[in-house]
């Protein structure tokens, strides 16, 4: 099998399982656009926990977190019928073709990626995986023949260096793989942190106000919105450089009201700070409320859960397997 044209373009992203609960950036930036791809893409979507452990993961926390992910997705709206959902260590194929990635990559190439400097420079252990990672997320990507990879700004060159080793391959063995392209999600997209606005919203946020957990109690949320720090001046008007903290609140609102930025800030037009983050604090909570419960109630019936990620690990296996078969038979492995 190599390289096929899809009727829809498939789409496929992962996201590391790293904390207990997403967060307000993760539901707006990723999962947001994930549900909404259904619409128009052939959508496959996992837990990277192999790429979690590149860095030290504490188990029992690592298999809690691979499943509490995974129901925060079905949770937000990601349809296991509808799209393939699953977990990467469930599919062999991934370690396989990521071996071979590796010996496609160069030494010099994954050095420069700058996740790895700066995950390098705050680990005092590196393990070998944090080097090869790039290499491993390459296979992720290309076991699928993907078309287009929704992913934040950050993975901008890994997905730069996934199309390189393509090509690289594609050149080397014989036409194998698609090239992928990048669905970086839009600026637009961005969420900071609450309580420091010129911070990107992560789970490493100086403090846990400023940061929205999509599993949050209700009165948790509504009480960071109203604790949001805001700017100088009282007009409610989209300026990141000026207004950085409503320019955020602005942005939350329009992306969960789904409305577009001109419309949001009308709305507000006359309006005070505290309105705004009142009628926001009202708005997040609607919207992140449902999703808090459906978490809970999948998370009560982990038998039903492990069933669906087990069936997306079969659909996806039906479509990694053989293009592993392919890469392997193209390298020339009995
Ligand atoms: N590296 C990505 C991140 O940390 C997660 C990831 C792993 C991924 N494999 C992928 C994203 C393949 C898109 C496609 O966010």
């Amino acid at each position: 099998m190599t390289a096929t044209a899809h009727a829809r373009p498939r789409s496929l992203s992962g996201i590391q399982a790293t904390s207990d609960s997403l967060h307000l950036g993760n539901y707006i930036g990723a999962l947001q656009q994930f549900v909404a791809q259904q619409e128009t893409s052939d959508a496959w979507y996992f837990i990277a926990n192999m790429h979690a452990i590149t860095v030290p993961q504490d188990p029992a926390k690592l298999r809690e977190r691979t499943l509490l992910t995974a129901a925060q997705f079905i949770a937000a709206g990601v349809d296991p019928e509808r799209s393939v959902l699953f977990v990467q260590s469930q599919v062999d194929a991934h370690p396989k073709l990521g071996w071979i990635m590796e010996c496609v990559a160069s030494e010099g190439e994954a050095r420069r990626m700058t996740q790895f400097k700066d995950k390098s420079a705050k680990n005092e252990q590196v393990s070998l995986g944090l080097l090869t990672y790039p290499a491993l997320m390459a296979a992720d990507i290309l076991l699928y023949q993907a078309d287009v990879v929704p992913v934040g700004e950050d993975q901008r060159q890994h997905l730069e260096l996934t199309r390189n080793l393509a090509e690289r391959f594609n050149k080397r063995f014989g036409h194998t793989f698609t090239v992928p392209e990048p669905g970086i999600v839009k600026e637009t997209a961005k969420i900071y942190d609450l309580q420091d606005p010129t911070a990107k919203m992560s789970k490493s946020a100086q403090s846990p106000a400023g940061l929205v957990g999509i599993l949050d109690e209700p009165k948790a949320i509504a009480k960071k919105f109203k604790s949001a720090v805001t700017d100088d001046g009282t007009e409610v008007a989209f300026d990141r450089e000026a207004k950085p903290g409503v320019s955020n609140l602005l942005t939350i609102y329009s992306s969960l009201a789904g409305v577009d930025m001109a419309t949001a800030v009308e709305h507000f037009e006359g309006k005070m700070y505290g309105h705004l983050k009142g009628e926001l604090a009202d708005l997040a909570v609607e919207t992140l409320a449902p999703v808090r419960e459906r978490t809970l109630e999948l998370l009560a019936d982990r038998a039903e859960l492990t069933r669906i990620l087990a069936a997306g690990a079969q659909r996806a296996a039906e479509v990694a397997d053989p293009t592993v078969a392919a890469a392997y038979e193209r390298v020339g492995f009995l």
